[in-house]
């Protein structure tokens, strides 16, 4: 069946739209749809009339809104029919692109005939969340507040799919996530193929955008930093303070295995053997920050051989 009801408004969306090559990011006027306008729809849904005017798409100033293209016709269909027959669910062959039984490709042609070519939404196809049929109107409201673009109520419409990220935001070290100073979305791009759908092409660009000095440069690098934040923080959440994914010295250990060699020695008290072990070298080896102090790089550039080392 998929598509074949619909197959009317569909093809004529992609053909004279997507064919044409004539989108929202370049400024295109979209076809007419027919179709009865809002006056004669608002008599029996006086709201979505209104949730339709308080958005942009009802903005006639705007040559490629669904205002200039048979506004409720554009996405809906021709409902010449539907208020012939007085109304009701799915009567005269109306469409609802928020319906149950509509496949997502199909629901989605409607949107992306104007919004494939917004630079934020030309992967789109694929996306992970395309390929397992999430639609546009999984997560977007076209008629009341679209909560999914308030900061605020964002999390809560990922979260009816993301349980685990519910409960990673929840615990004691977090970014301000459900206090909307951070979203989802500061980090993800949902429309985007990237890995992870990262809002930039990598972890570490997502974070420098908020993070900027660790970026560097700096004089020594530590290596994990450049590469993946995530080696060592979880950005959703996690029991350790600054988001660690687990302690140091462990944190460490899982690169640094002191124990062959032992930690180097420098001066008194700089812990020697196997540094988290027993004795000085264990009490002073656990906290490897407390010298360590510039994990994420450091800039000393006087005798280096030992500052160097994330020491100033
Ligand atoms: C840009 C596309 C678009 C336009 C234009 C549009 N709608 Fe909708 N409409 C939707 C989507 C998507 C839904 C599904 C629910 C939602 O997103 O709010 C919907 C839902 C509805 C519903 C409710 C169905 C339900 O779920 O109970 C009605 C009624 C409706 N629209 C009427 C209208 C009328 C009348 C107009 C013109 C004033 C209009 N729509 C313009 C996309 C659109
Ligand atoms: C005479 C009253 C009436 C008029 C005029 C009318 N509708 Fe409806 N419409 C209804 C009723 C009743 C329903 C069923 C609502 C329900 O069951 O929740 C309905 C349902 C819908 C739905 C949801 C369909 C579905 O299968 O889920 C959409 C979309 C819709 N109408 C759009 C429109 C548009 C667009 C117009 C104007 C072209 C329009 N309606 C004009 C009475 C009307
Ligand atoms: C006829 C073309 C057209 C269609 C079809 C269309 N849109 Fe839009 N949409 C626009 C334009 C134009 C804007 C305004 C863009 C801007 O201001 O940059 C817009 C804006 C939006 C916005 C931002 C709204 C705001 O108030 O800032 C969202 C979200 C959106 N559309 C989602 C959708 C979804 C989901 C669908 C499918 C159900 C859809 N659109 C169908 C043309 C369209
Ligand atoms: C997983 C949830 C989700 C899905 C699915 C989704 N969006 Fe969005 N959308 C968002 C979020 C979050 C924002 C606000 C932040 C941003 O722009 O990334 C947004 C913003 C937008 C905007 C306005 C801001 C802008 O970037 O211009 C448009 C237009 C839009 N989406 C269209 C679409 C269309 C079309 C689809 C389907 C092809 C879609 N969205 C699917 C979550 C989603
Ligand atoms: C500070 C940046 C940041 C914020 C904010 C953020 N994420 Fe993420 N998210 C990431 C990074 C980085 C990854 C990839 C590494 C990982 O899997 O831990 C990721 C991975 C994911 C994954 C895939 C997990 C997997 O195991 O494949 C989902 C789903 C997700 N995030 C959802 C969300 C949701 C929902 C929100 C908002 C409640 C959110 N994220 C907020 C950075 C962020
Ligand atoms: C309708 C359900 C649904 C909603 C709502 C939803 N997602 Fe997803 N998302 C999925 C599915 C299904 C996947 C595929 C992987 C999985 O099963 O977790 C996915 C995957 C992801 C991934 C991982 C991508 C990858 O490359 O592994 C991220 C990140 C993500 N979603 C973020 C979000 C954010 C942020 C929101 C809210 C703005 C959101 N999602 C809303 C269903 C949803
Ligand atoms: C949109 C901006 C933004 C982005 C992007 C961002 N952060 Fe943050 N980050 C913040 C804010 C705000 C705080 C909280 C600062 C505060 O509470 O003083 C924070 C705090 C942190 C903390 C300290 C948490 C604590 O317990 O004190 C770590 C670690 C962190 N971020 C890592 C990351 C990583 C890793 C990424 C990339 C995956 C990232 N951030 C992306 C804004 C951001
Ligand atoms: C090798 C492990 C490791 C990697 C990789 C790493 N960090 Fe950290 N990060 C830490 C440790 C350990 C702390 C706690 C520092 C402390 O207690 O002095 C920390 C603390 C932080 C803090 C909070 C304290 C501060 O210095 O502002 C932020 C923000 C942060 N990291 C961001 C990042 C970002 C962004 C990246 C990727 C560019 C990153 N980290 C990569 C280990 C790491
Ligand atoms: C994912 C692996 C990884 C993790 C986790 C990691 N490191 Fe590193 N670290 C490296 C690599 C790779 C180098 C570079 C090795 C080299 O140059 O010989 C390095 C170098 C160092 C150096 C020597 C720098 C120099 O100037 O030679 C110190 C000190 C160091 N790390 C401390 C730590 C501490 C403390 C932690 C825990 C907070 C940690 N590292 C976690 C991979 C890691
Ligand atoms: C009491 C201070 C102190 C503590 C605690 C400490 N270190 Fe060091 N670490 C140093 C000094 C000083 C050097 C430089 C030694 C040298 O250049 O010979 C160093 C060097 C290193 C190096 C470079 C080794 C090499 O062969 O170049 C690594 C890796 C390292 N430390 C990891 C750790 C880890 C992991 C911990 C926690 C288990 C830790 N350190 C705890 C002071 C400390």
């Amino acid at each position: 069946m998929k598509g074949k009801r619909y197959g009317g408004l569909f093809s004529m969306l992609s053909a004279t739209i997507l064919a044409a090559g004539l989108m929202v990011g370049s400024g295109f006027t979209p076809a007419q749809a027919a179709g009865p306008g809002p006056e004669v729809c608002a008599n029996c849904h006086a709201d979505a009339v209104k949730g339709y005017q308080a958005t942009k798409h009802s903005t006639k100033t705007d040559k490629r809104t669904p205002a200039n293209a048979g506004a409720c016709s554009t996405c809906h269909g021709d409902g010449t029919a539907h208020v012939k027959a007085g109304g009701g669910k799915g009567a005269g062959g109306i469409i609802n692109p928020g319906s149950k039984t509509l496949a997502a490709e199909d629901k989605n042609k409607t949107c992306l005939a104007c919004h494939q070519a917004d630079p934020r939404r030309i992967h789109w196809q694929a996306s992970v969340h395309a390929g397992r049929d999430v639609a546009c109107t999984s997560c977007h409201k076209l008629h009341s507040r679209d909560d999914v673009r308030e900061k605020l109520t964002q999390p809560q419409v990922c979260f009816a799919c993301h349980k685990e990220q519910r409960v990673q935001v929840n615990k004691p070290s977090r970014h301000p996530i459900l206090e909307g100073k951070v979203s989802c979305a500061d980090c993800h791009n949902v429309h985007s193929n990237n890995p992870k759908q990262m809002e930039r092409g990598s972890v570490v660009e997502t974070c420098y955008q908020c993070h900027m000095e660790k970026r560097g440069p700096f004089v020594h690098n530590h290596q994990p930093v450049t590469e993946d934040c995530t080696i060592c923080h979880q950005p959703h959440g996690t029991t350790i303070a600054n988001l660690l994914k687990s302690r140091p010295p462990f944190l460490c250990q899982d690169c640094h295995s002191l124990q062959g060699g032992g930690h180097p020695t420098q001066f008194a008290g700089v812990p020697t053997g196997p540094a988290p072990g027993t004795g000085q070298a264990g009490t002073v080896g656990r906290g490897c920050l407390n010298c360590h102090t510039n994990i994420h790089g450091s800039n000393s550039t006087q005798n280096s051989a030992t500052a160097g080392r994330f020491r100033r």
